[in-house]
């Protein structure tokens, strides 16, 4: 079975809190996490590990992890397309960057569902982190209805072709295939099928961004990723990474997916 080694996209390991973990709480869990992969030995260079917590934590979170060297990543779940002005209760990019946010996660499924955030919003959003050079974690799926009616692979296409009406192609980006009906169901989708829609995925990308665009944007999958399933997932040649929720909020299984390469042997 074919191996990711392609040397172009450094595998990473995304744990997107969601609304768990406040700033103290944020602050305990990012050191234990830290010294657990430090005493494991874990090549940060290999595999690339990003935490997303709520706002109210980043502040706490880039001081740690600046103070203490921490090879760790972290981003924001959500931001505002637009820059500043009377927008109550949005977060501005330019606020994200000063934090040394590298990532903010755009169009989460809960987002565009719980928030009726629409393709055009996210497309907005996208652009607005690429000009403020934060690296969009663009979140593509299809709910249960739309796997049934269309397939797997034409919801989450159009919705990439969508966010990226904005984007250049010397832009840094990040693409997370996360089947709605995998997130937190406790059913992740198969490896085949994530690999399917990867690879539909990375065509988009060819055919807007071009070739070398495409080899170098990581794709991750998301949905119901545990430490038992992640290696089946990081075989296939165009997932090069996953989006974890639930299981990012324990460190030993966060760790356990992190060190995928230990348990699997590859
Ligand atoms: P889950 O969530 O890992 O709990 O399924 C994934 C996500 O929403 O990013």
């Amino acid at each position: 079975m074919a191996v990711n080694i392609n040397p172009r996209r450094t595998p990473l390991i995304a744990g997107n809190w969601k609304m768990n973990l406040d700033h103290l709480q944020a602050i305990a869990f990012v050191q234990k996490l830290a010294w657990n992969l430090k005493d494991a030995n874990h090549d940060f260079a290999a595999v690339e590990v990003a935490v997303f917590p709520p706002f109210t934590d980043l502040r706490s979170v880039q001081t740690l992890v600046s103070a203490d060297k921490l090879p760790l990543a972290f981003g924001a779940q959500d931001m505002s397309a637009r820059d500043s002005g009377a927008y109550t209760g949005e977060i501005s990019g330019a606020f994200l960057a000063q934090l040394e946010c590298q990532y903010v996660i755009i169009g989460h499924s809960e987002r565009r569902t719980l928030h009726n955030e629409s393709d055009e919003q996210v497309a907005a959003k996208v652009t607005a982190a690429v000009k403020h050079n934060l690296v969009p974690l663009i979140c593509v799926g299809e709910s249960a209805e739309d796997l049934a009616t269309h397939g797997p692979s034409a919801v989450p296409v159009a919705q990439l072709r969508a966010a990226l009406a904005g984007v250049t192609n010397a832009a840094d980006i990040v693409v997370a295939y996360e089947p709605v009906w995998a997130i937190g169901s406790g059913q992740a989708a198969t490896p085949d099928q994530a690999e399917q829609v990867a690879a539909a995925l990375r065509g988009v990308l060819t055919e807007t961004l071009g070739q070398d665009v495409a080899d170098k944007t990581r794709i991750l999958y998301g949905g119901s990723v545990k430490s038992g399933n992640i290696a089946a997932f990081m075989r296939e040649p165009n997932v090069d990474g996953a989006l974890v929720g639930g299981a990012s909020l324990d460190i030993v299984e966060f760790s356990g997916i992190i060190r995928y390469h230990k348990h699997v042997g590859l």
